[in-house]
């Protein structure tokens, strides 16, 4: 099925750019130009389709690594650094890049043993401009927004879509139309929706109902959304992919593990993947593992028990980035698992809250959802489905300050979900209040443990 699948795919691609829709069965075809999100035909997803079979990938390779010491800006962009494979801006002056992209690949070996891996490796997305990976798939959108003239943009968010866009609009001079959750999202994305000027309206629902009601609206009120929907977005999140994998010279991991919520992230890495292989610039394709809240995981559902993905009306988890019930991608990435013989996880609030403790003892740090990716890990080892030996690359999606509430919570024993399960912090650190007194100070020294990786 997915062989059938990837073949027709193929097919469609060798011509010109341009917007496929998703389902193979389907096969519709719009212009680039075309301002839609969804197939008018069957109402699937659309992606951008295109043919890499004809590249060469060692002047590929060549090429983008002598852009590394270019000053140009679409070069110093580690999304447009990689421009070939993001085949619709032809005109380097409509690139709206602040700029995203290059960031770290880290060496982890505290979270390897913890997991119970020999090394690990984390690509941190949280080192981008507005510290979350939706800013490599932001710069593509907004800049997709700006080819089609268009002066006001739009999202539905958990909070660092809205971070992202607002500020890629306050770039491009153009207005930025957010729609969160009300009460549902970190401090710290609000407070960057805010500063970046953007119109922020709290909605009294949950995500999937705002995405619903506002997909409904945007022709209507002539908005260009910007939701993971938008098939511009996934071609930039491309790049994480590509860069993690030039960062390694090329050599592909066992396995790549990421969190999933609405599942645009998981749709642009497996893309990424089957194209890179099709330009030859790798040779095999990595097993994929996406990981879920357990309060919110109706991909996991879906990937346990197949049929067809069924909601979860209420979704629940303190990763409020991931807490996502109807999943808007899930086609696209139930397909990208499939041909990348990946597996779908999912991982308590315990679990996710000690991984990002342990994240942060590395000195690496991230938000709540991207420490999925770590518990999931750990899990999988404890299964015995990924070996302790395997090359392992972890995508931490968000940086640590995101959600600074969640952080002391967790750390000062306090962390708590709605429906009343109190997580105990295993590597909590809280702080210690003294008195503005030197002996009872030089006491606490003298008997803190200074003590080696938990
Ligand atoms: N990690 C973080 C930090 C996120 O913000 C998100 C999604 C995900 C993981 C999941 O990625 O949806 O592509 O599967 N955040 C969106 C938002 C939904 O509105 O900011 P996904």
């Amino acid at each position: 099925m997915v062989v059938a699948e990837a073949l027709i795919r193929w097919i469609l691609a060798a011509m010109p750019p341009h917007l496929a829709c998703f389902n193979p069965s389907c096969g519709q075809r719009y212009p680039l130009s075309e301002i839609v999100y969804s197939c008018g035909a069957c109402g699937s997803l659309l992606e951008v389709a295109n043919s890499f079979a004809d590249v060469d990938p060692e002047t590929l390779r060549a090429t983008w690594r002598m852009r590394r010491s270019s000053l140009e800006k679409v070069d110093v962009s580690g999304v447009w650094r990689y421009r070939e494979m993001l085949p619709f801006a032809s005109d380097p002056d409509c690139i709206v890049t602040l700029p995203e992209g290059n960031t770290p690949l880290f060496d982890a070996p505290g979270a390897a043993s913890y997991a119970g891996l020999e090394s690990l490796q984390f690509k941190h997305q949280g080192y981008n401009p507005t510290a979350s990976f939706k800013d490599n798939g932001m710069t593509a959108g907004v800049t997709q927004a700006k080819i089609l003239g268009m002066r006001r943009v739009a999202c539905v968010s958990t909070g660092n879509t809205s971070a992202s866009m607002a500020a890629y609009a306050a770039a491009a001079g153009m207005q930025a139309v957010i729609f969160l959750p009300a009460g549902n999202i970190a401090y710290g994305k609000l407070a960057q929706a805010l500063e970046y000027g953007a119109l922020t309206i709290q909605v009294e629902a949950n995500f999937d109902q705002i995405l619903a009601l506002v997909r409904e609206l945007a022709a209507e009120i002539g908005i260009y959304l910007l939701n993971s929907v938008n098939p511009f977005r996934i071609e930039g999140q491309k790049s994480i992919a590509i860069e993690m994998l030039e960062q390694r010279g090329w050599s592909v991991p066992d396995w790549i593990v990421l969190p999933g919520g609405n599942l645009g992230n998981i749709s642009a890495l497996g893309k990424a993947l089957r194209e890179l292989r099709e330009a030859r610039l790798i040779e095999d394709m990595p097993r994929v593992a996406v990981v879920q809240a357990e309060g919110s995981a109706p991909f996991f559902r879906h990937f346990v028990e197949g049929g067809n993905l069924r909601p979860v009306s209420a979704p629940e988890t303190l990763a409020t980035a991931i807490r996502i019930g109807d999943p808007v991608s899930w086609h696209k990435a139930a397909f990208e698992v499939g041909s990348a013989d990946g597996i779908v996880e999912s991982v308590s609030e315990q679990q996710i809250a000690d991984a990002k403790a342990v994240i942060g003892r590395c000195g690496i740090g991230c938000e709540p959802a991207s420490a999925a990716t770590l518990a999931g890990i750990r899990k999988l080892v404890r299964a015995g489905t990924i070996r302790e030996s395997a090359d392992v690359a972890g995508i931490l999606t968000g940086h640590l300050l995101k959600d600074p509430d969640y952080v002391y919570h967790y750390h000062s024993g306090q962390l708590e979900t709605p429906s009343g399960y109190h997580v105990q912090p295993q590597f909590g650190n809280p702080p210690v209040t003294v008195p503005n007194d030197r002996t009872r100070i030089a006491e606490l020294l003298d008997r803190a443990a200074v003590g080696p990786f938990p």
